[in-house]
């Protein structure tokens, strides 16, 4: 039987709580003996490796998350950190991993479960069933371009400079990622720029058409200028499949897209990187989009769900274990259509939980489902 090797870096705050919750999942499957199993490790990141060893993560921890199939995030930060050194600062240790592991492709999914729908900012008939997956580019753009700087000119004014630059093969490899998405999924892609107006945007639409050649016609492309999706997420959000996009565009559209869909609380993150060439195995960081919650942290109160469903994009994307991560969304749609919340999701007549009791009803489900 195939064995998955999954390194935990539960972080700080509630990221320690949500993660004890896909240890259960975990130990689930691992009692299953029809499905492939997980060796698991665990180190610290963020606060807890600085409190432990002086830096956000070390090299050993560097080491197992090289080595291992895939690393699941819990969160990083708090206030008991806000004075230690910049280099160390706790976000300091993702930043470390995203950088070192070359994870150069975002992937956030915005699904809204039907049971949610009435928490959506947007109308249910607009938001109930959706499912979209927008891939940011991650590494690259106008946030690591040469030069970024403010300068002083020789009258006294400032001048700031951030540079937005894309090579052929960041492009190329980010719009494969989207289409190879798009081929199990609804086979659409929308590649957002504004080529309009930059020239970077020029050339992502000339790179995402040629890559587009070899998915023809299976997959449709789109081009769409970045502000226009924008709107069109608010106006007809369900016309999408897979959005495609730059690390700048990335960032807003896809918080934008997130939040039609309720809660931090429910949002889950893949990161991947290149395949290997002889393997065609990714590297791969999985997380919830939220970060430690100081407020909740603790307290038993933080929703499981978000780092749940990131469980369950490392059993699709790094496992190809696509039947168990269907089980996975499945059992949250149970457990959500059962009226368990917790309190970030709370609406009248429900039943409020815990971390634990939520994480619990879900493999409950889980176990029903197969
Ligand atoms: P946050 O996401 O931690 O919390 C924002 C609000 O949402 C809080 O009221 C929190 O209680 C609530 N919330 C978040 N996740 C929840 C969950 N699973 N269940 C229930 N409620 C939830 O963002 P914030 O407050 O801006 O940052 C707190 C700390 O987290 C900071 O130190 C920040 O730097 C760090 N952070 C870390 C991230 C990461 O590790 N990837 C991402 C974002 C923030
Ligand atoms: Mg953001």
């Amino acid at each position: 039987m195939t064995t998955h090797s999954l390194l935990l870096l539960p972080g700080d705050g509630i990221g320690v709580e949500t993660i004890a919750e896909v240890e259960r999942l975990i130990a689930f499957f691992n009692a299953k003996s029809n499905t492939a199993r997980f060796h698991v490790e665990r180190d610290l990141v963020g606060g807890a490796a600085y409190d432990a060893h002086g830096v956000a993560v070390t090299d050993e921890a560097m080491d197992k998350a090289q080595k291992a199939d895939a690393v699941m995030f819990g969160a990083v930060g708090g206030p008991k950190w806000a004075s230690v050194p910049y280099q160390h600062r706790p976000e300091a240790g993702l930043l470390r991993l995203r950088k070192d592991l070359d994870l150069f492709a975002n992937l956030r999914p915005a699904i809204c479960y039907p049971a949610l729908a009435d928490a959506s900012s947007l109308k249910r008939e607009l938001v109930e069933g959706l499912d979209i997956m927008i891939v940011r580019e991650l590494t690259g753009g106008v946030y690591f371009g040469e030069p970024k700087e403010i300068v002083t000119l020789e009258n006294g004014e400032k001048r700031a400079v951030d540079t937005q630059l894309y090579t052929t093969h960041e492009i190329e490899r980010i719009t494969k990622v989207a289409f190879d998405l798009a081929k199990k999924r609804r086979n659409l892609v929308h590649s957002a720029e504004k080529h309009n107006v930059m020239r970077t945007g020029v050339l992502w639409k000339q790179v995402t058409t040629d890559v587009h050649k070899s998915y023809a016609p299976d997959v449709k492309l789109e081009h769409i200028l970045a502000d226009n999706c924008a709107m069109q997420l608010i106006r007809n959000p369900k016309q999408f499949d897979v959005i495609v996009t730059d690390n700048l565009f990335g960032d807003v559209l896809s918080d934008e897209a997130a939040m039609m869909t309720g809660s931090l609380g429910m949002l889950p993150s893949a990161s991947l990187g290149a395949p290997d060439p002889k393997t065609g195995r990714r590297k791969a960081l999985y997380e919830p989009v939220h970060g430690s919650a100081p407020d909740i942290a603790g307290q038993g109160l933080a929703n499981p769900i978000a780092t749940i469903a990131s469980f369950g994009m490392a059993l699709r994307y790094s496992f190809d274990m696509g039947k168990e991560a269907d089980l996975v969304d499945q059992a949250i749609a149970r457990v959500l259509d059962k009226g368990l919340r917790t309190g970030d999701i709370m609406q009248p007549g429900m039943t409020k939980v815990g971390t634990s009791d939520m994480g619990k009803a879900v493999e409950t489900e889980l176990r029903a489902l197969t």
